[in-house]
């Protein structure tokens, strides 16, 4: 494996990721029975962005960085972007395992799957003192049919590869969560997923149509036009179960981003029910 997420760390795909995530992790905790997050993909846990890697790509300059600068943001991004500055003043980026940490209360439990040396030892060291977490040093897919259902009976999965596999990954989540959610019916699925042609996610979103799956929201935004193979012009996330008035949540968050993270004129946002209740 050749991915790491260092040199990506805090760029425009973490803020949609992350601010979604965040998202949902508060709509879960208006219920106040426990719940789990499981992480299948969670990497390091945390990111320097003054390291050589980070600044090699300097891909968080047009992410994080300039939400740090913009003015009259909706409330949910300065929950986010307060959690970046609570990390060494943005010179640390979290990731997904030190947000969902930092979000969850001492009731609920976080479930960590990843499989390269440096980030587990990353994790274990991030969450060594933390009993609400656990690092699991495994295939974040296979782990979906063992750790799930969890015994909270509630609870969000987030599905973040790396798509090393290309087109092909979305076959391979397709299986995983189809499998998943038989287990686990009404887990809150969250998967995270590239658009360079737009016609390579199209037979994602058609799967999830006739899946069987409900409330599937999908929020994604392009900070390129989506019409060329060679570089990330967007991104999406696709939401299984979405909770309760998320879409109107993130209504009020994607034009801003969009505007914000635009990287051309062809910027634009998208917001859509797959497949509603
Ligand atoms: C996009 S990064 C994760 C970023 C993280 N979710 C975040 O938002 O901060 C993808 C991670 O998946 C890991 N990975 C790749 N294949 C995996 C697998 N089969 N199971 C679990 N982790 C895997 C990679 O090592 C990499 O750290």
């Amino acid at each position: 494996m050749n991915y790491r997420h260092v040199y990506h760390a805090g760029n425009f795909a973490d803020v949609l990721k992350h601010v979604v995530l965040i998202a949902l992790i508060e709509a879960l905790k208006t219920k106040q029975t426990p719940f789990a997050v499981l992480d299948t993909h969670a990497g390091a846990g945390r990111y320097s962005l003054a390291s050589e890697e980070a600044l090699k790509t300097g891909e968080f300059r047009d992410g994080v960085m300039r939400l740090l600068s913009a003015e009259r943001l909706p409330t949910l991004v300065h929950a986010y972007l307060n959690l970046v500055r609570s990390q060494n003043g943005s010179q640390t980026y979290p990731g997904s395992p030190l947000i969902a940490a930092q979000l969850l209360r001492d009731s609920d439990r976080l479930m960590l799957c990843e499989v390269q040396d440096a980030e587990v030892a990353s994790l274990r060291q991030l969450f060594a003192r933390d009993a609400r977490v656990a690092v699991h040093q495994r295939d974040g897919y296979q782990a979906m049919s063992a750790l799930l259902p969890p015994p909270e009976k509630r609870g969000l999965v987030l599905i973040d590869p790396p798509f090393e596999a290309q087109e092909q990954e979305f076959r391979i989540i397709e299986d995983a969560l189809a499998a998943a959610h038989k287990r686990f019916a009404n887990g809150v699925y969250a998967v995270w997923y590239p658009i360079k042609l737009r016609q390579s996610v199209l037979p994602f979103h058609r799967w999830l149509k006739e899946s069987g799956m409900r409330k599937v929201l999908v929020a994604e935004i392009c900070v390129h036009p989506d019409n060329s193979a060679l570089r990330l012009n967007g991104c999406g996330m696709a939401i299984v179960n979405a909770p309760y008035k998320l879409d109107r949540t993130l209504a009020e968050i994607l034009p801003t981003l969009a505007t914000t993270l635009a990287q051309s004129r062809y910027a634009q946002f998208k917001l859509e029910w797959l497949v509603e209740d």
